[in-house]
């Protein structure tokens, strides 16, 4: 960074999907879910670095450049495929088309990872929403802001999980998860979470789901959330271990032989519960307190194989941090 440079930083939160039910495929490629969101204190940061006012950007693309550190780094794109660079375009065709911006200062994006990438945590989805707020932030100094609304319309053409990352805490999704109702959730849920080294990439898993069940091979879809809803306001963990579920698993486990060897592994270590976060391949289990997911934690990472961390929810949406 130049010296002098101004920046605006926004932070976003990995999610867990508390249940994850996948019913129809659709005409338009994607399924129906009815999933429950909750927010982790796990987030990735994208900092806008705006250039000086004598650099002005009248057409195309915004963004000089992108630069990525911290956690799986080396598998961020850094070219106009990342969501957070997307991000930032679909912002200023918005303010082009319904503003009148004619110009506006060039930025390069740098985004600080501390969700992993393609492990089922959201990581691309925090990163195009910390962008949206970070370059909201931006524009509107000279031009309106723009409704809650407006920025969770951009958010959903951007990706299914990028609303929920933006509003973050504890929400129902539907439709292809980008239509949500908040939900009450009680107390603090710790987590200890596993990832892995190889991601495993979305549309594949929801793919092999799809030919799971054309092979009659997984249980119908479970598109009831009631249950889960209740414990959520009991507080207790435990309630909530007895609740979690994830159509996504059985596929996940199909592909990566090595989830299921873990799951097992935390489970023998006391956890309460074991899932696969979204579409894994990260495996998150449910522990009573944050000292137990510690102890849960280091037991599962003691022979230096599998790396991980600790985390809580819920969090809050994504947010300014400068
Ligand atoms: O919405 P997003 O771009 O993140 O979705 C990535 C891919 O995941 C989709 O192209 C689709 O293959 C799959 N998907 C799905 N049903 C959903 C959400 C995602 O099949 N509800």
């Amino acid at each position: 960074m130049t010296s002098g440079m101004r920046t605006i930083a926004a932070r976003a939160h990995a999610k867990v999907n508390l249940h994850l039910g996948v019913g129809e495929l659709r005409p338009d490629g994607y399924h129906d879910l009815v999933t429950v969101f909750q927010s982790l204190d796990l987030s990735d940061t994208v900092t806008l670095e705006i250039a000086p006012d004598t650099d002005w950007v009248m057409q195309g693309t915004i963004v000089s450049g992108l630069s990525v550190s911290g956690l799986d780094a080396a598998a961020v794109p850094r070219d106009d495929s990342n969501l957070a660079w997307r991000a930032v375009d679909a912002l200023v065709e918005y303010y082009r088309r319904h503003h009148n911006l004619e110009d506006s200062n060039r930025v390069h994006l740098s985004i600080h990872k501390g969700i992993p990438t393609a492990g089922g945590m959201a990581g691309g989805s925090a990163d195009a929403a910390a962008a949206l707020v970070a370059a909201h932030a931006f524009l509107s100094e000279r031009f309106p802001k723009l409704r809650a609304a407006v920025l969770l319309d951009l958010a959903a053409d951007l990706g299914s999980d990028v609303p929920f990352t933006l509003q973050g805490g504890t929400m129902l999704g539907t439709g292809r998860g980008e239509q949500l109702t908040p939900l009450l959730s009680r107390g603090t849920y710790y987590w200890a979470l596993v990832f892995f080294k190889e991601g495993l990439s979305t549309p594949v898993v929801f793919r092999e789901l799809d030919s799971l069940r054309e092979q009659g091979r997984v249980p119908e879809p479970r598109m009831d959330t009631e249950g889960l809803s209740k414990a959520l306001l009991t507080g207790n963990p435990r309630e909530v271990a007895r609740h979690l579920h994830n159509d996504l698993e059985a596929p996940a486990r199909q592909l990566r032989p090595d989830v299921e060897r873990m799951r097992r592994a935390g489970l023998e270590a006391g956890a309460l519960m074991a899932m696969v976060s979204g579409s894994g391949p990260t495996v998150a289990f449910l522990c009573g307190s944050e000292l137990h997911a510690r102890d849960v934690l280091d037991d599962l990472l003691a022979d230096g194989a599998y790396s991980g961390t600790v985390a809580h929810g819920p969090a809050k949406g994504a947010h300014l941090i400068s």
